[in-house]
C-alpha cells in the first residue's frame, strides 16, 4: 500500500532525471539505478565522492582530482576500484551521453564509492565489494550578475568533524552549514572553527589582503579543493604573494577582497558578509582586482589543463 506523505504535491520531489549513470559495472538509466538498504553508504554514509567539472566534455584537472580521489580512499581503507583510466573511460562515456541527450556545454561528473554491502556493523569489514557509482548533470555555473556584483555570504561556527579532510558522503553536518546560508538566501556559509577561518559548506574560502592572497592551512580541518593547487599555481604565474596560515575572523572581516572557490564556482567574489560589504574605499562590497586577475587566469587555466 503507498501512503502518501503529508503535504507533499504531486509534482515535488522533481521527476529523476533520465540521463544515463554508472553502477557497479553497468550503464543504466539513472532514474532505474537502485543500491541495497544495507549499502554501508546508506546506513553509515560510509563512502567517499569526488565532483569532476567538464567543460566541453573535456574534465578539468582529471589527475588531481583522481589523486583526492585516492587519498579519501586511503584514508577509508577502501580499495580503489578502478584505475585512472578507467574513471576516464567511464566519465567520458556517461558525458557523451549527457550531450547527445541534452546538449549541455559544460558538466560536472559525480562519483562515490562506498564500502559496499554487508549486514550492519559498525566496523570496517575487509574484503566487502565496493558500490560504484558515477553520474553526470549539466553543470551550473555563476550567473554573469553573481560575476558582476560578487554574491553575499553568512558565518557560522564549523560544527562539522575533525577529519573534514577526507571527502565523505557523511555530509549532514555540510548540509545544515549551507542551510544557514540557503535560510537568509545568501550563497554560501562562511565557517569558522576556535575563531580561524576553515572554509564553507561546499566551498574553500581565500582572503586577499594588501595584494596577498591568504588561505587557512591544508590539514585535517578543511578539504583541500582542487581549486587549492590552482590558486596557488596561478598567484605564482601571476607574481601574486600566495600564503597558507591560520586565518582570524578579524583578519576576514577586515579583508580587502574575499572570494569562494570550488569545481562550480570556479572562482567567486563575496562582497557581502553578515550584511556588511566586504572591502575598503572605492572597492567597497565590489569585486575586487586580485578576483578580476585569478578568474581570467581560471578561463586560460581550463583550456589548457583539461582532458
Ligand atoms: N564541494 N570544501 C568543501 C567542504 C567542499 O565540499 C568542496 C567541494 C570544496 C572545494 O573543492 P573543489 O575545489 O575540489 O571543488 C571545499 C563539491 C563541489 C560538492 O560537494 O559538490
Amino acid at each position: 500500500m503507498n501512503i502518501p506523505m503529508p503535504g507533499t504535491a504531486p509534482d515535488f520531489p522533481p521527476p529523476l532525471p533520465e540521463s544515463l549513470c554508472h553502477l557497479n559495472g553497468e550503464y543504466l538509466r539513472l532514474c532505474d539505478a537502485k543500491v541495497s538498504v544495507l549499502d554501508r553508504g546508506f546506513i553509515f554514509g560510509d563512502g567517499v565522492y569526488e565532483v569532476l567539472p567538464a567543460y566541453g566534455g573535456r574534465i578539468f584537472r582529471f589527475e588531481q582530482h583522481m589523486a583526492r580521489l585516492d587519498r579519501s580512499l586511503g584514508a577509508l581503507r577502501i580499495q580503489n576500484p578502478h584505475t585512472h583510466a578507467e574513471w576516464l573511460v567511464i566519465a567520458r562515456r556517461l558525458i557523451d551521453a549527457l550531450v547527445a541527450s541534452t546538449g549541455a556545454p559544460n558538466q560536472l561528473v559525480y562519483i562515490q564509492i562506498t564500502r559496499g554491502v554487508a549486514p550492519r556493523d559498525h566496523v570496517m569489514l575487509p574484503g566487502l565489494r565496493p558500490t560504484v557509482f558515477v553520474m553526470v548533470s549539466e553543470m551550473k555555473q555563476a550567473t554573469p550578475a553573481q560575476r558582476e556584483q560578487g554574491v553575499c555570504c553568512v558565518s557560522a561556527d564549523d560544527f562539522r568533524w575533525q577529519m573534514a579532510h577526507i571527502k565523505t558522503t557523511s555530509l549532514l553536518a555540510a548540509v545544515m552549514a549551507r542551510q544557514i546560508s540557503a535560510d537568509v538566501g545568501a550563497v554560501e556559509t562562511v565557517m569558522f572553527r576556535s575563531g580561524n577561518l576553515s572554509e564553507a559548506s561546499s566551498s574553500n574560502v581565500w582572503v586577499v589582503k594588501n595584494g596577498v592572497v591568504m588561505g587557512p592551512p591544508k590539514d585535517h580541518l578543511l578539504l583541500e579543493g582542487i581549486r587549492f593547487g590552482l590558486i596557488e599555481e596561478m598567484c605564482q604565474a601571476q607574481g601574486i604573494p600566495f600564503e597558507l596560515r591560520r586565518i582570524t575572523r578579524a583578519e576576514v572581516l577586515d579583508a580587502d577582497e574575499l572570494m569562494l572557490s570550488s569545481a562550480t564556482k570556479e572562482v567567486l567574489p563575496i562582497t557581502t558578509l553578515d550584511d556588511q560589504p566586504v572591502g575598503h574605499g572605492a572597492a567597497r562590497g565590489r569585486p575586487g582586482p586580485i578576483y578580476t586577475r585569478l578568474y581570467a587566469a581560471y578561463q586560460q587555466a581550463k583550456a589548457s589543463q583539461s582532458v
